[in-house]
């Protein structure tokens, strides 16, 4: 049986995230659609060479939070298209042998979406129950200390019912009530939707959020830090998030989920956001059983220091802490981070492209790091994010620009004058067309290590073992699958160094420099200044 057989889709996939907005635009709007998606289906399939791609939300939106407030869960923004628009890019991503995965927003709509408008139209309405309403506390104060994310409290008063309700994002995103089961049935209809077009899977968007405390009680105070290592949510991180979100009955939802995916076959695919570090709590998102999400979405990588150390402690964490047969995955960029070459510079962005396709485990790329393409300056008055108008050290703007196809100005992504971002500084070198010319670029390493990955049976589905006599500052690990090896050596220093590898003989595959694939490796590895190589 091939390992392709064995393992499910999900686990052998290179997935690469679609940011619509901002991939092309074949309406001349200054916005990406889908039809631009469809027009660079090529370049995904067969010059980049991943199998699987995710969309960023597509649907009816007021884009409050740029369609992560759905107005309409069943169509498409007219911005990206319609339907048809729609399936098409689906059958075509299925003739070029591409996965489709969308981006599906469970925890909130938009305040614009009917249900909201009735719900909140009096306290009798029956659709009042579909979101979370409270009373004032005595003295007219929000009913909890719970904070939306995006700065303030998570209540919104409403004047004309006089009552609370929640919002863990902006007011304009109210959560709904998951609690409710109409309100579930109605939204695993909506999944039911995308399904019967054949999507293969979903993203679920904030994942954990769509269970909190029945009892709503107070968060108690963190005396801990930020999670999240590059960067601080400031006043969000003074309380641990221990009631509005991840309550255990989520793990019931998941399970429900799941089976529906299942119904459909080949199983359709879900994978789960939520930044969660630590490896036992993660692993239970796969469930017991591993009958919850196919991926909760591991963001260790991203929060690591970029040490030798700091790197194997995520992955030999997350290895021994899933369950036996869950598949671990990983991301190292997305459209609410910091661009992966701002935070890593050259050198670790072409390690990270090295350790993200050689991992046991399913890689995420975020479009554009194939590029290298850095955080884009965003002039305050060019300003989009609603979450750089509170906090603008948190705001997005900066990774969601522009994918660069080309040195033109607006580089090949629009033929409007100003497209919705501004296109990032960096465009006139780190674009498609100038680096598929450049077999140095950081897009040929990415081309070179995906169409490794995909002939190695040992890098898509072999086990893990890492190499422990090595120098402290390097990550050597094995992957292996029948009698096939690999092994990948990452050098952390800017010194040469060399790694005693008796007993492995083979020549290196790919590297972050050149100069070295090609070199036959006996019973030494020499590493460059900052390389990492892949050994076959
Ligand atoms: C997580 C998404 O990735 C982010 O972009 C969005 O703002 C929030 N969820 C709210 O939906």
């Amino acid at each position: 049986m091939s390992d392709r057989e064995q393992h499910k889709w999900w686990q052998t996939a290179a997935v690469y995230q679609v940011y619509p907005r901002s991939f092309r635009d074949t309406t001349g709007d200054g916005v990406g659609d889908l039809q631009g998606i469809i027009d660079k289906m090529d370049y995904l399939s067969d010059t980049l060479g991943v199998d699987a791609f995710w969309m960023s939300p597509f649907y009816p939106s007021p884009m409050a939070d740029f369609g992560y407030d759905v107005s309409d869960y069943c169509d498409v923004h007219p911005m990206f298209g319609d339907l048809s628009t729609f399936d098409q890019l689906v059958a075509c991503a299925h003739e070029a042998g591409l996965k489709v995965i969308i981006d599906f927003v469970p925890n909130h709509s938009s305040d614009h979406h009917p249900w909201f408008i009735e719900s909140r139209s009096s306290r009798e309405n029956p659709r009042r129950d579909w979101y979370v309403w409270r009373d004032p506390k005595p003295d007219g104060s929000p009913p909890n200390n719970w904070l939306s994310v995006f700065g303030g409290s998570a209540w919104e008063l409403d004047d004309r019912t006089g009552q609370y309700y929640l919002h863990s994002f902006l007011k304009e995103q109210p959560d709904l009530n998951w609690r409710n089961p109409a309100v579930k049935a109605a939204m695993l209809d909506n999944m039911r939707f995308w399904l019967d077009r054949n999507v293969d899977g979903f993203r679920i968007d904030t994942a954990l959020f769509i269970m909190k405390d029945p009892a709503a009680r107070d968060n108690p105070p963190n005396a801990g830090g930020s999670p999240h290592l590059h960067k601080s949510l400031g006043a969000y991180d003074a309380q641990v998030h221990l009631h509005d979100q991840g309550h255990a009955d989520v793990h019931q939802v998941f399970r429900e989920v799941r089976a529906l995916l299942e119904e459909y076959e080949p199983p359709r695919m879900a994978s789960g956001e939520m930044h969660v570090f630590d490896w036992y709590e993660l692993g239970s998102y796969y469930g017991v059983e591993l009958d919850e999400l196919s991926m909760p979405t591991n963001f260790g990588l991203l929060e690591a220091p970029w040490t030798a150390r700091g790197i194997r402690g995520v992955v030999d964490g997350v290895e021994a802490a899933i369950p036996q047969r869950a598949w671990p995955n990983y991301v190292l960029g997305s459209h609410d981070d910091e661009r992966l070459a701002t935070r890593l510079g050259e050198h670790g962005s072409r390690q990270a492209a090295v350790l993200l396709l050689t991992l046991r485990g399913s890689p995420t790329l975020y479009y554009g790091d194939e590029l290298g393409m850095r955080e884009a300056e965003i002039p305050p008055d060019r300003r989009q994010d609603p979450w750089s108008m509170t906090e603008p050290s948190l705001g997005r703007d900066g990774c969601r620009t522009p994918m660069q196809w080309s040195p033109e100005p607006a580089a090949g992504f629009t033929s409007a004058h100003e497209p919705w971002l501004p296109v990032g500084g960096d465009h006139a070198v780190r674009n498609v067309r100038c680096q598929l010319l450049d077999p140095d670029s950081h897009l040929n390493l990415y081309r070179r290590l995906l169409s490794l990955r995909r002939g190695s049976a040992a890098l898509r589905t072999g086990s893990y073992l890492p190499v422990d006599r090595v120098p402290p500052e390097c990550f050597v690990f094995e992957r292996s699958q029948g009698t096939e090896r690999v092994l990948v050596a990452v050098n952390f220093t800017p010194e040469p160094l060399s790694i005693d590898t008796s007993g492995f003989a083979g020549r290196i595959a790919v590297s972050t420099h050149r100069v070295s694939e090609g070199n036959e490796v006996g019973r030494a590895l020499h590493l460059l200044p900052y390389e990492a190589v892949v050994v076959v």
